[in-house]
């Protein structure tokens, strides 16, 4: 009796252990979870934002703060650059006013100044980087993509680049303290 009563315990505290390692794996951190829960209540995907998100808030309005550990890109079909503070207004199927996210196009780094979804989805996500809105498949953005700090030496922000330099010469080869030009739509 005891000692079945012993190994049932076990076998619950087991259970109760593989549940608590499996929820904690599987969990992303607080703030991530909530900008997660956030951007699926107005139908947007959660793999607009990286993984990394150490603090977020938002107010009634929409505007929401995200803050990543460290300035990183993440690649989609294009690269694109998070800066450590990522703002933006949330709506239905819509990021306004976004500050602190770029996409590369031809060598070159946009500010991105929306993103929006078309509801119902149509598969497509628009990236409005001020002349024109780049469009990407929906499913790029079904998981929050890992996202690859950001070499010190670059500044922080990509460096606008002439057309034919390589991406790899963009981020390694622009030197310390040298002026960031970046393309003003
Ligand atoms: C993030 O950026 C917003 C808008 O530029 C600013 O108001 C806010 O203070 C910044 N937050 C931090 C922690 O730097």
């Amino acid at each position: 009796m005891v000692l079945r009563r012993g190994r049932w315990s076990t076998a619950a505290s087991i259970v109760v252990a593989l549940v608590v390692v499996a929820s904690s794996v599987a969990e992303p951190p607080a703030p991530e979870r909530e900008m997660q829960e956030a951007l699926r209540a107005q139908g947007l995907p959660i793999g607009l934002l990286p993984r990394g998100v150490r603090g977020f808030k938002i107010d009634g309005e929409g505007r929401f703060e995200a803050l990543l550990a460290s300035a990183c890109n993440a690649q989609f079909e294009n690269e694109v650059h998070y800066d450590a503070n990522v703002t933006g207004t949330l709506s239905y199927g819509r990021i306004a006013s976004v500050s602190g996210i770029s996409a590369q196009e031809l060598f070159l780094w946009f500010p991105v100044k929306g993103i929006h979804v078309d509801l119902p989805s149509s598969g497509i996500v628009y990236f409005d980087v001020g002349v024109v809105f780049k469009r990407f498949s929906l499913s790029l953005f079904q998981t929050p993509p890992e996202c690859r700090a950001n070499p010190p030496e670059a500044g922080g922000t990509p460096a606008a680049a002439v057309d034919g330099v390589h991406p790899s010469l963009l981020l390694s080869g622009v030197p310390p303290g040298h002026p960031r030009s970046r393309l003003q739509i």
